[in-house]
Parts: C-alpha cells; sequence; structure tokens
C-alpha cells in the first residue's frame, strides 16, 4: 500500500478533527496542537500527516503535497483550488456573512469597501446582485475596519456571533453556510484509488 499524505488545518477545527481521526484509530502518537512539528506518521507509517494553515489546505491538496484534506469550506471557496469535494464532516459549522455597524443597513447605491480575508468570495457574492464592490484584504481583526473607516462592511465568518457584538457590529446579509469538508486530489484519486478511497470510507463511517 502507498502512503497517504493528509493535510489538516491548524486552528479552532484542529481538535475536532483529531478526535475523529481518532475515533477511526487513525492516531499520531506525538502529535499535539502547540509542537512546533509540521509532520507526524501514523504508526504503521501508512498515512502521513500535514499539519498547515487552514488557508492553505485547498492548496496542498490542488498541487498533490497532499493526497486528502480535511478543510473548511470559506478556504476551499476562496482558494477555488480544483479538487474533489468528497464529505461534510459537519465540524466547524459557522456562517459568510456580511455585516456592518449595528441597525444599518446594506448601502447599494454608493461605491463600497468590504473588507476580508476572502477577497475572491466577497466579489463573487457582490457581483451575483450586480454590484461591483472594492476589497481590502486583511488577516484577521477583520471587525476593526468598519470602526476605523478602512471599509464600509465586512465579510466574515461568523460562529458565536460574539466577535460581532463585542465590537458594535452585526449581520447584515448571511451568505453560505460553512462546515469543515474532506478534499481529494484529483489524480491521488485515480492513481491511489484504493488507499484513498479507504481513508475516505473510515470517515465517512465516523462522521455518520
Ligand atoms: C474568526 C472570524 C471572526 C471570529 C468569529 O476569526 O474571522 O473574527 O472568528 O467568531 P465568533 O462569531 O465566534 O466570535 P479568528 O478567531 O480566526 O481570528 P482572526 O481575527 O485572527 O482571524
Amino acid at each position: 500500500m502507498e502512503t497517504i499524505t493528509l493535510a489538516i488545518a491548524k486552528g479552532r477545527t484542529a481538535e475536532r478533527t483529531m478526535e475523529l481521526l481518532n475515533s477511526i484509530d487513525i492516531h499520531f502518537r506525538d502529535f499535539h496542537e502547540q509542537s512546533r512539528k509540521l509532520i507526524f506518521y501514523n504508526p504503521d507509517r501508512s498515512i502521513k500527516l500535514l499539519f498547515v494553515k487552514a488557508v492553505d489546505v485547498p492548496t496542498y491538496v490542488e498541487k498533490g503535497a497532499a493526497d486528502i484534506g480535511i478543510a473548511g469550506k470559506d478556504n476551499i471557496l476562496e482558494s477555488r483550488a480544483d479538487v474533489y469535494e468528497m464529505l461534510d464532516l459537519n465540524i466547524g459549522k459557522c456562517q459568510f456573512v456580511i455585516a456592518g455597524k449595528s441597525g444599518g443597513q446594506l448601502e447599494t447605491q454608493q461605491n463600497l469597501t468590504i473588507a476580508s480575508k476572502y477577497p475572491n468570495l466577497t466579489k463573487k457574492h457582490f457581483s451575483k446582485k450586480g454590484m461591483d464592490v472594492d476589497t481590502v484584504k486583511l488577516n484577521g481583526s477583520v471587525e476593526l475596519a468598519p470602526l476605523i473607516g478602512l471599509a464600509d462592511y465586512i465579510a466574515d465568518i461568523v460562529e458565536t456571533g460574539t466577535t460581532l457584538k463585542e465590537n458594535g457590529l452585526s449581520v447584515i446579509e448571511k451568505v453560505e453556510d460553512i462546515s469543515t469538508r474532506l478534499i481529494v486530489n484529483k489524480a491521488s484519486f485515480a492513481t491511489k484509488s484504493a488507499e484513498t478511497q479507504q481513508v475516505i470510507q473510515q470517515i465517512e463511517t465516523a462522521v455518520r
């Protein structure tokens, strides 16, 4: 059997992802989230784990550096990676929304500036509404942008709503339901068919 390379995301879904893998007896003995190590193997070395930034998981899979990835739908859509999306793992559930100052409505007349970690997804959403918006790409603390005049609105992920609330912002439009998905490299799906199918089926069983 060939080794399967699996890329998983650091950050808020890492613990749930690892619990899911452990539940189907896929263990990485020396893995822990604070480790500075980035590559881990299961005991029989049939699976190699890459522990990477969430936003990069689709790229690793598209380029074939990983055969399988566990990635947020937000990052899959933003990357526009050409991969197979096989399963919804039902973890990391949240929503991609447009938000602004509380009580505000989306101003459709003026030329809007939207701050986001997801400029592609943002542009796509507004172009479906027939609106051409300017985007400001930020890598975090996006909620700050409308408060200091850097943008009119933000396009971001909301999970509990706490960050919006604590910064005096509220949801203006819900755009998309987001959750963690299992994605597969297209070539690996053909050339390592037995190995990838085995891992996918195990994970599917655990999810069900
Ligand atoms: C994400 C997102 C929001 C926040 C939403 O940021 O960009 O800022 O979580 O979560 P909530 O609705 O539960 O408050 P993250 O925590 O990844 O930090 P970041 O600002 O550094 O990107």
